[in-house]
């Protein structure tokens, strides 16, 4: 996710925005660049591809007096990381220069009528067009022309703009993507996040939609979208930096699980145009789409069991049929692939070997090739004929949460895209899926909300599962000496049916990654071909059982298990009134929704105790050991 960092004041602002870039470079980033207004009549803008240190490299050279200045670490989401696209972005005078964290959704329709007008683009960003319309609108005063540009504007930002005619004054506003004030003595600070606000203030404002703050050395003013005065509260943070980093969850996990409603909100938001789904940045010829006669997916881990959950649905919408393999395996098999097959890669950070050298394979053998991509302008998203591009911000802890509904979302609208192009569904289903779909990121929240009001529960039952898996293995261990030789059976069984068996595999990944127990996701269907074995006191069953045609089934799974002594954790939908009659060890409800989506509810009070017994067991969450974020080789 882009960082935001502003500052004016008495001091030079230069190292000091450098700096407050570096309290952001966790959020991820490509390229970074700063602009400084001069006090005269004119802005200095540096800015470089890479790290910071290469744009500090270029300062040491070039140096820029001012003591007012914003600074920008850029997370690509349109355009390729390069000088070209960093931030800040000048007006065609070069008087007004802006940085931007969000997405333009309009943006093509206000550059094309930017350039019907004579403006000529430096960049491929969206961000260039907020520059070239406030350049538009400015009579000398730079609030006035920076609301005017946003009235213009439908997507997500955060903004901050310079003007060389209005010495030591920064405007900025927000729309659905972070902004903080930072307050301080002759002297105010912008960022993104708090973070990068702590070396100089614990005073700080939270901006909401539509607020356009003027700072200036003595103060600052808030105001709305119509000029109407605004009041915000100041706060005092009691955070240190390195919590403010994670926005004050305790691990970036947790953060990213808690960014989920907010990521599938703003894909479906930028890429469903009523009942259209559009993918602009989709290369690869829709004609070519339309004529395929088979799907193929490869991914690895997570992006397997989202792939995985793809088949059933984008089989259920279209006549297309649909075969899911794993990257290593499916580059050592000789798969029969024509240009009729459309191969999709699924890779959060773009760069997974496996993966890669599988697309390769695709390529090779005339397959149409599309990957579903978070990082922009990765090996895998530039090597494929079209990418979609799931804009979740980068995913700091290694075991992938937010990364994963995102690809979801973004599958789910391909396959209505696939539907589109090929006319499997009719105009009433289409709605119909469609507004199913669009109560995704609330559902979530709902789920989130409760796990926040429901916390010490959530603790006090992982401590209460502690004991007990402790209790069970001495016991376990005692009652059979011969067992002594075996590993424990204290392990998970994460069990589902039809589209929620990927999300059987999915949970039990989270768990064993972060708290290293041992887990296993099975197609409920199998329990009888060998897992039921394994059941007696110790085995713990997480058993995916969502209102769905084959709940019942599910439900005679449960009462082989507990008629075995097994401990049940069930994932049943809210109010469902038949699970209780089967002792549940822990009940997990989700809200109800259609079946076909249910893989974006369930795996998230998945993540959750994940999450809350690999904390109960004191493991290093965001870092487990022997795991890589990207797995670049073999
Ligand atoms: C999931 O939590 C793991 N971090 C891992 O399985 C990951 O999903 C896998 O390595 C694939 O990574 P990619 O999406 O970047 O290709």
């Amino acid at each position: 996710m882009c960082g935001i960092f502003g500052y004016t004041g008495q001091r030079q602002a230069q190292d000091l925005v450098l700096q407050g870039l570096k309290h952001l470079e966790y959020r991820g980033y490509d390229s970074s660049g700063i602009a400084v207004q001069n006090g005269g009549s004119s802005i200095s803008i540096e800015k470089t591809h890479g790290k910071i240190r290469n744009l500090e490299e270029l300062l040491k050279t070039h140096p820029i007096k001012g003591t007012t200045a914003i600074g920008h670490t850029r997370w690509a989401t349109h355009g390729m990381p390069s000088r070209e696209n960093a931030h800040p972005h000048a007006d065609s005078s070069s008087h007004i220069a802006v940085v931007h964290n969000g997405i333009i959704e309009n943006f093509f329709d206000l550059k094309k009528t930017l350039e019907g007008e004579g403006v000529k683009f430096r960049s491929e960003t969206d961000t260039e067009v907020v520059a070239h319309l406030i350049g538009k609108y400015y009579r000398g005063n730079l609030e006035n022309a920076v609301r005017r540009a946003l009235r213009e504007i439908k997507g997500t930002y955060a903004i901050a703009v310079l003007s060389s005619a209005e010495p030591d004054k920064i405007v900025a506003a927000r729309w659905d993507s972070p902004l903080v004030l930072g307050v301080g003595e002759r002297e105010n600070y912008l960022a993104s996040d708090v973070a990068a606000l702590l070396d100089h203030t614990q005073r700080v404002v939270y901006l909401d939609n539509g607020d356009v703050v003027t700072i200036t050395p003595a103060g600052s003013s808030i105001n709305d979208l119509n000029g109407r005065p605004v009041k915000r509260e100041t706060v005092k943070i009691t955070w240190n930096v390195a919590q403010a980093k994670k926005g004050g969850y305790e691990h970036y996990m947790l953060k990213e699980i808690f960014e989920q409603p907010g990521i599938v909100g703003a894909i479906l938001s930028e890429r469903l145009k009523g009942q259209k789904v559009r993918f602009d940045e989709l290369t690869i010829k829709p004609a070519r789409l339309a004529r395929a006669d088979k799907v193929v997916i490869i991914a690895c881990g997570t992006a397997y069991h989202a792939g995985l959950v793809a088949k059933y649905f984008i089989e259920e919408l279209t006549d297309l049929p649909v075969w899911v393999d794993t990257s290593s395996e499916f580059r050592y098999r000789d798969p029969k692939l024509d240009k009729r097959t459309v191969v999709i890669t699924i890779s959060q950070s773009g760069e997974t070997a496996d993966t890669l050298a599988g697309l390769r394979e695709a390529r090779k053998k005339g397959a149409a090739t599309v990957s579903v991509c978070n990082v922009l302008g990765s090996t895998i998203a530039r090597e494929s004929e079209g990418v979609i591009y799931t804009h979740a911000g980068p995913e700091i802890a290694v075991a992938s949460t937010k990364a994963y509904t995102a690809q979801l979302t973004v599958l789910y609208l391909l396959a209505l895209y696939f539907a589109q192009l090929r006319g499997t569904l009719d105009a009433k289903r289409t709605k119909r899926l469609i507004s199913e779909l669009l109560r995704v990121p609330a559902l979530m929240q709902r789920i989130l909300d409760r796990y926040k009001k429901d916390r010490q529960e959530w603790a006090d039952n992982a401590h209460d599962f502690n004991r007990r898996y402790h209790e069970a293995l001495s016991k376990y261990v005692e009652s059979d000496p011969q067992r002594r030789k075996r590993s424990p059976s204290g392990f998970f069984l994460y069990l589902g049916r039809n589209i929620n068996y990927p999300t059987a595999l999915e949970g039990a990944l989270k768990l064993k990654e972060i708290s290293y127990i041992p887990a296993e996701g099975y197609p409920a269907g199998e329990m009888k071909h060998g897992p039921i074995a394994l059941i007696d006191e110790n085995p713990w069953v997480i058993c995916i059982a969502p209102k769905s045609r084959t709940y019942d089934k599910m439900i005679s799974n449960i009462q082989e298990i507990r008629a075995r002594g097994g401990c049940i954790i069930p994932v049943v939908t809210e109010g469902d009134t038949e699970i209780h009659r089967l002792q549940p060890m822990y009940l997990i409800e989700i809200p109800e929704i259609d079946e076909l989506f249910s893989p974006l509810l369930t795996i998230v009070p998945l993540q959750l105790l994940a999450y809350s017994v690999a904390r109960e067991f004191g493991e290093d969450i965001d870092q487990p050991r022997n795991l890589a974020k990207s797995v670049t080789v073999e």
